[in-house]
């Protein structure tokens, strides 16, 4: 049993919730945080909190994740991303706490052909991928034990997410469209905390790229989770499935065509790979049977 001091920004959303849960039952001292507990845009409650709670680590997952709407909310996208990160970084810094913000794939232009690594050039084209690299850029200026961990097509059992939407339009449509022209790493969150949680305990700082294993399209995410839900909750269902490009589905915030992501970090440093994304894809299902 670890002893150590966590806290968690963004406690209540997706991933915050999965790594609260495993922090708790690995028994870690473990303070989560939303928006109630501690609004991260105020930089003196975040003294505050972080500073009476003295982490030994501060896990920051809190976000303005909504894409699209960031596209034209520029300021709020803004504010959370870099200048909360920000008073995050300064408030664990002042507590001597290591830090680890979860950032992600939209950090790239995602016109590559070969996975990104840790440090290829980043050159976000949306206004969340910009604000998320915003925050980056002050985690390690102002954090001297500093993890950034970037992430891509986040699902668990907490929120909506990509898994539960097809589980659900899979029943009721007769046709689905699905995108054939978008390549990334799905990530379980329960893979993900687990990650998180063997990263913490080490002095190996850094930038770090922490997917699921192995890339497929949209498209060939949504196949895989119709076969693995047939098999693990015995579903059964109507909708066709096609595959479309992009184009199809405008959206105000561009998506990036291609975002796998190298694990040259984990590699390097000694970590063992996160599995493969339909093991997680399984593992998920089986926790939405129970
Ligand atoms: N989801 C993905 O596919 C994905 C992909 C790559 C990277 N990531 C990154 O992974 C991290 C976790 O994502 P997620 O999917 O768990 O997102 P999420 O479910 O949207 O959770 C984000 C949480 O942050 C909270 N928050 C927003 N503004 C806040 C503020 N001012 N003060 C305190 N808390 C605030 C939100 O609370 P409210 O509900 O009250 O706003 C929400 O509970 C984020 O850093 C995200 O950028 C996610």
């Amino acid at each position: 049993m670890s002893t150590l001091k966590v806290l968690v920004t963004g406690s209540a959303g997706q991933l915050g919730q999965d790594l609260v849960l495993l922090l708790q039952n690995q028994g870690y001292e473990v303070l989560g945080c939303d928006r109630q507990e501690m609004d991260i845009t105020n930089l003196e409650q975040c003294v505050e909190v972080i500073g009476g709670f003295g982490p030994d680590a501060v896990i920051h997952c809190a976000a303005h994740t909504a894409v699209d709407a960031a596209e034209t909310d520029i300021d709020a996208a803004y504010l959370i991303n870099a200048t909360g990160s920000r008073n995050v970084a300064v408030a664990a810094e002042k507590a001597g706490a290591k830090l680890v913000y979860i950032s992600t794939d939209y950090v790239f232009d995602g016109n590559g052909t070969r996975p990104y690594h840790e440090y290829d050039n980043t050159d976000p084209k949306s206004i969340y991928g910009k604000s998320k690299r915003a925050g980056e850029i002050l985690v390690q200026s102002l954090s001297s034990k500093f993890f950034i961990v970037r992430t891509s097509w986040v699902y668990g059992k907490y929120g909506n997410n990509f898994v539960k939407t097809m589980l659900k339009l899979g029943q009721e449509k007769p046709l689905l469209q699905v995108v054939d022209d978008q390549k990334g790493s799905p990530t379980y969150t329960v893979d993900l905390a687990n990650f998180l949680l063997e990263l913490i305990q080490t002095e190996k700082y850094g930038v770090y790229h922490a997917s699921n294993s192995e890339a497929c399209t949209w498209y060939e995410f949504t196949q895989a989770i119709f076969a693995e839900a047939e098999d693990i909750l015995g579903l059964k269902f109507t909708a066709r499935l096609e595959p479309c490009g992009t184009e199809q589905f405008p959206r105000p915030a561009p998506r990036p065509r291609y975002s796998v992501m190298e694990h040259l970090s984990i590699r390097t440093n000694g970590f063992q790979d996160i599995r493969p994304w339909r093991e997680g894809l399984r593992d998920f299902l089986f926790e939405m049977k129970e």
